[in-house]
């Protein structure tokens, strides 16, 4: 249990330590900048986490210390900021009447015409400056994937980026005073709970996950917001009444990532940004999808747990997790219980999950050797957008060359991250071979009906998931796939 409860959230804006004791759960940190703080510079675009307009820079101290990461104002929470450094484009202005060195480029290179997109882009590429400033041309596509500029052009926002890439960042701003920073930052995080009414509703910032369970014990039917790129639609685009919201982004217990022998455990409150690294070097297949989730600010904001606890059934990692046989451990009070993930998702919008309960952890089981495992996303653009079919395969043969084992699971195809039972038991027993897999292509038919929507017809997404198998089966057999693209292609990995 906390020691006490605070009724002010503190945070530092720029150079400046706010202290806010009437704040409604569903202030974003956009409408704040620019509507209570008339910090202007901050644009609103999509309101939704897509365009990057409103990108800033938030600092917390995590388990590797203080890290400054990008994120979309819109749909993050003013609630989510308590010992947060939150840094606008405006904490760029003051150098002497000088532009900043990202300023100064993309002005030489001629990176802005309307100018609208600009200041989220000089953010992100001021976030990737201070991380890595000699990024190479990879990390810079990966840095500005959630930025959309409709008139510049990006040749010339690229080149802007690599030209600052020749300055030297020691004596930016942030730089200079990061230990500072640090210390005032772990001042204001003093191991309490926040708790704030206002008319609009109540927001509550637990002090860490054991206090979660206590809130969540007093209020079974809170909302639990970890990094909002969810639910923060929900009230930007769906005015939707999120109180008492219980604010999980700063509780450093949930962000462990361990690994053993057995597979590696993520800590529900761990950013895709965070995960990344263990995933990919776990389970190098996984790398490529995970890319695509979002933009970098979406991943630098969303976490594992979140994208399982939603139930969504175009999440992007269930189906891969569960083809790889995930579980998941749920907390209710001190009680604790783990199941397989594949069982968690009941149906549309209804979870394994009582009210009190939340998730706490995904276990990854390593891949094991000579298991052949690989996972395919489908969208209409590559970068930022939501699945029309998510597909993962995962397959051992036998010494004879007959199917062993299969785990086939799915997103977007049924009402929730669903396996393709029936074909997994066409196929085992087996030969894995040409003639089996086209027979078990059209068992798909018996494992889902799916929908149709503004993603994909239903007749699209079947036959997709059919040639997904097939194209699963040639790449296990050494063969290159020729993936012809149509210029109203979905886009693919
Ligand atoms: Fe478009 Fe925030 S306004 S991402
Ligand atoms: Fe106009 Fe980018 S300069 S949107």
């Amino acid at each position: 249990m906390p020691t006490a409860v605070r009724n002010e959230l503190r945070f530092i804006l720029n150079s400046e330590v706010v202290h806010l004791q009437n704040v409604s759960p569903t202030l974003t940190l956009l409408d704040y900048l620019r509507l209570q703080r008339q910090l202007t510079g901050t644009k609103e675009g999509c309101a939704e986490g897509d365009c990057g307009a409103c990108t800033v820079l938030v600092g917390r101290i995590g388990p590797k210390g203080l890290v400054y990461e990008s994120v979309n104002a819109c749909i993050r929470f003013v609630g989510s900021l308590d010992a947060c450094h939150v840094v606008t484009i405006e904490h760029l202005a003051d150098l002497n009447g000088k532009l900043h060195p990202v300023q100064q480029a993309m002005v030489d290179f001629h990176g802005s015409q309307c100018g609208f997109c600009t200041p989220g882009i000089v953010m992100s590429l001021y976030g990737l400056w201070l991380e890595t400033p000699k990024a190479d041309a990879e990390r810079i596509e990966k840095t500005l994937q959630g930025n959309l500029c409709r008139c510049t052009g990006y040749e010339a926002i690229l080149n802007a980026a690599e030209a600052v890439g020749n300055t030297d960042n020691s004596g930016d701003k942030l730089v200079v005073t990061h230990e500072a920073i640090t210390s005032k930052l772990a001042e204001l995080k003093d191991g309490n709970r926040v708790e704030i009414s206002s008319p609009e509703g109540d927001t509550i910032v637990p002090a860490s996950a054991d206090d979660l369970a206590a809130v969540l014990e007093a209020h079974p039917n809170a909302t639990v917001v970890a990094g909002s790129t969810d639910v923060g639609l929900w009230v930007t685009k769906h005015m939707r009444d999120i109180s008492p919201a219980v604010f999980i982004g700063n509780l450093v217990d949930l962000q462990t990532i361990t690994e053993d022998e057995t597979g590696i455990t993520i800590g529900a409150g761990v950013t895709y940004t965070d995960a990344f690294e263990a995933i990919s070097r776990s389970i190098p297949t996984m790398g490529g999808l995970w890319d695509r989730i979002g933009g970098e600010q979406v991943r630098n904001m969303g976490t594992v747990g979140g994208n399982i606890a939603n139930g969504s059934p175009i999440g992007d990692t269930p189906p891969p997790f569960i083809a790889l046989g995930a579980s998941v451990t749920l907390q209710k009070g001190s009680a604790t219980r783990t199941i397989d993930l594949e069982d968690f998702f009941i149906d549309y919008g209804k979870q394994d999950r009582a009210p009190g309960e939340f998730v706490k952890a995904v276990h990854i089981p390593k891949l094991p050797e000579g298991d052949k495992f690989a996972v395919y996303k489908i969208s209409k653009r590559r970068d930022e957008d939501i699945s029309a079919v998510c597909a993962a395969f995962r397959v051992r043969l036998d010494a004879d060359g007959n199917v062993e084992s299969a785990r086939f699971a799915f997103g977007g195809m049924a009402a929730t991250p669903k396996r393709a039972t029936a074909v997994e038991q066409t196929l085992t027993g087996n030969p894995w071979n040409e003639a089996e897999i086209e027979r078990a292509m059209a068992v798909f038919d018996q494992d889902f009906t799916p929908l149709t929507d503004w993603r994909a017809s239903a007749e699209y997404r079947m036959l997709t998931t059919k040639n997904l198998l097939k194209r699963f089966f040639l790449e296990t057999q050494g063969q290159a796939v020729q993936v012809v693209r149509h210029a109203n292609a979905l886009a693919e990995v």
